[in-house]
């Protein structure tokens, strides 16, 4: 009897997949899962997103941007820069200037949407998807935050003025496996030990196996998040090196 009632919600499962996507989804943005709002941190957490979402300046959902939220506060002890590589309308660069404090924070976009999409990258992905309104309009957007810099472009051609710079925190949203190596390959050896790489889509194949590669060789160990992010705490003596 159990197992033809596990058989039947499997096959409705299995036929309204869409559905039920479409549905976690909305729970996931209506906060309806994952994130504590028992204390008055979380509530006030959940009020600054739902803020940067009434502005429709954010992609990601509540749990995503609650971890990244969470992310940068945690390196605020390690020396070094933020960045973000994917700022779109800038919304979630908001969430980081909101808890960054002094830190200076580099903002990397084409402006202009996304760039050639590869053989590997999710179909969903296309040239110049997510081209922003302007770059000005996004610095208006934040212009009540010190110590940001943009760097307009296609990254890594951008980062020149960076090259000398060390980071403790790095928050990569570019969709695409040939931007997340570029980002890597040049953030990795800049990261101050305890300093962290947030990534999102690692839900996409293509990113997740870039990643994967790319860190297989590499002392870090690869955090899955339960919202299609990962995290890597860069490895090392702080007290050494810095
Ligand atoms: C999903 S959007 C970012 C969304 C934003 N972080 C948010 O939460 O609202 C992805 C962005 O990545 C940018 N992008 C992807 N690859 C890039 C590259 N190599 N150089 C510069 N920008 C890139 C695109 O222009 C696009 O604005």
């Amino acid at each position: 009897m159990a197992g033809a009632i596990v058989d039947k919600v499997s096959a409705f499962a299995r036929r309204h997949r869409g559905l039920l996507g479409f549905t976690l989804r909305k729970l996931a943005d209506a906060n309806l899962i994952l994130f504590p709002i028992n204390e008055k941190k979380g509530r006030e957490t959940l009020r600054l997103i739902r803020r940067v979402k009434r502005e429709k300046r954010l992609l990601q959902a509540y749990h995503q941007a609650y971890n990244l939220i969470r992310a940068v506060e945690a390196t605020s002890k390690i020396p070094g820069d933020l960045a973000e590589v994917g700022v779109y309308k800038g919304g979630s660069a908001k969430l980081i200037c909101e808890v960054k404090a002094g830190r200076a924070l580099h903002l990397f976009d084409t402006f202009e949407g996304l760039p050639a999409v590869g053989s590997t990258d999710a179909p969903i992905f296309r040239e110049g998807k997510y081209s922003a309104p302007s770059v000005d309009e996004v610095k208006t957007y934040l212009q009540g935050y010190a110590n940001l810099a943009f760097h307009v472009g296609l990254f890594p051609e951008t980062a020149g003025p960076v090259q000398e710079t060390m980071f403790s925190f790095v928050h990569l949203d570019v969709d695409l496996v040939k931007s997340t190596e570029d980002c890597l390959e040049f953030f990795y050896p800049r990261m101050n030990p305890g300093g962290i790489i947030l990534s999102q889509d690692y839900a996409f194949s293509g990113v997740r196996e870039a990643i994967n590669t790319f860190f297989a060789g590499r002392p870090e160990p690869v955090m899955e998040l339960c919202s299609t992010q990962c995290m890597i705490v860069k490895l090392g003596n702080l007290y050494e090196c810095c």
